[in-house]
């Protein structure tokens, strides 16, 4: 088994993030030690350029996302964690799967749709050709899990994609004349539950990192009294809660936070309904405010206390990087032969 994920280091994690893919990348660490593999998480600051960027603050969100993660649980002695620009085969990858991707695959991907919008030829050259590096990203490790939210689902699906055409166009083939694959067929790995956590401001956007609203996103960050800020000010309907799952449906709002408070207690939604079934948002909001706060508070804390050693966040990307390296050394270099490139 080997997992792989990546978060681009822009901003703050947030509780999207978090239940739609951090804490299965906790989860599949723990899985992998008792199971045996490798978990790669990665920080994708080479991602993080494919839009306008101040270089300071990038820095910055790197260390700082590395302390947020270490603080969820990641261990970096169980886990490779490091970033993309400190292992140049990533970048290597890329360029040689560009002549595999083709340009209308990468013109139907809604990422570059959304991110682009009508400026199309204003947008950088990396936005468009953003989902081959996140190929590159996963074939590059052999990876055989993809622990993320829906929002990546299409970006993975390029990702086989790329890898099947590599292998049908450019694999060496043995003595029956089956192909010995280069890549493996990359599985996304996506919580039903979880896949998508809606912004607290609109029950039909999606929580995010760009979302100019601070309010519209809990960060794993947040001290109690912003998550209970937050809480009481995120957008609801008048309806007190249905007694079943079937009673969310149209109500995008309610079921989000329901959602939110199901993931985070381990209960199921109709359980957490059969709890408050019948009750206002008066009386859930504060419930769901209370499980946020014990549940990250810990989280704040460490996180906190992390942030302050940048030498030693440093030193977690610097080793991450060195067993990133060795691993990925390998596959770049089948790609390379079999793309009869000569390199002495
Ligand atoms: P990023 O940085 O946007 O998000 C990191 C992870 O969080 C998930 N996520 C969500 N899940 C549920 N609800 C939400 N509202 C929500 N918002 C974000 C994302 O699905 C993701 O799993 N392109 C990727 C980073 C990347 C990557 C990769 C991921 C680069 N290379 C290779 C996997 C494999 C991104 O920008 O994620």
């Amino acid at each position: 088994m080997r997992i792989l994920s990546g978060i681009q280091p822009t901003g703050n994690l947030h509780l999207g993030n978090y239940l739609g893919a951090i804490r299965n990348w906790v989860a599949m660490q723990d899985r992998v030690s008792a199971e045996g593999g490798e978990c790669l998480y990665f920080l994708a600051d080479l991602h993080a350029i494919s839009m306008p960027h101040v270089p300071a603050d990038l820095a910055a969100n790197t260390r700082e996302m590395v302390a947020a993660l270490v603080a969820c649980g990641i261990d970096p002695d169980r886990s490779i964690l490091f970033n993309q620009a400190q292992v140049p085969q990533h970048a290597e990858l890329q360029w040689l799967l560009n002549g595999t991707a083709r340009m209308g695959w990468l013109n139907r991907m809604t990422q570059w749709k959304d991110k682009a919008g009508k400026n199309r030829e204003g947008a950088s050259v990396a936005l468009f050709t953003y989902p081959v590096l996140q190929a590159a990203d996963v074939l590059l490790y052999q990876s055989t899990h993809v622990p993320v939210g829906e929002d990546q689902k299409q970006h993975l699906e390029l990702a086989r994609d790329v890898a099947q055409k590599f292998n049908n166009d450019f694999a060496p083939r043995d003595e029956d004349g089956e192909i010995v694959p280069v890549f493996t067929l990359p599985e996304p790995f996506i919580p039903p539950e979880a896949a998508r956590i809606m912004s607290l401001r609109e029950g039909t956007a999606k929580m995010s990192k760009s979302d100019p609203s601070e309010m519209s996103r809990i960060n794993m960050t947040d001290s109690a009294d912003t998550i209970v800020q937050k809480i009481k000010k995120a957008k609801t309907d008048p309806e007190p809660l249905p007694s079943d799952k079937a009673g969310l449906e149209g109500r995008a709002e309610a079921k989000n936070l329901v959602a939110i408070y199901a993931v985070m207690s381990g209960n199921t939604v109709d359980g957490v309904l059969a709890d408050f079934g019948g009750e206002g948002f008066g009386k859930f909001k504060p419930a769901l405010a209370d499980l946020l706060v014990e549940k990250l508070a810990p989280i704040n804390a460490r996180f906190v206390e992390l942030r302050e050693d940048t030498a030693a966040l440093d030193a977690i990307l610097r080793k991450g990087a060195e067993k990133a390296r060795a691993l990925a050394i390998p596959t770049l270099n089948k790609a390379y032969d079999a793309l009869g490139l000569v390199r002495g």
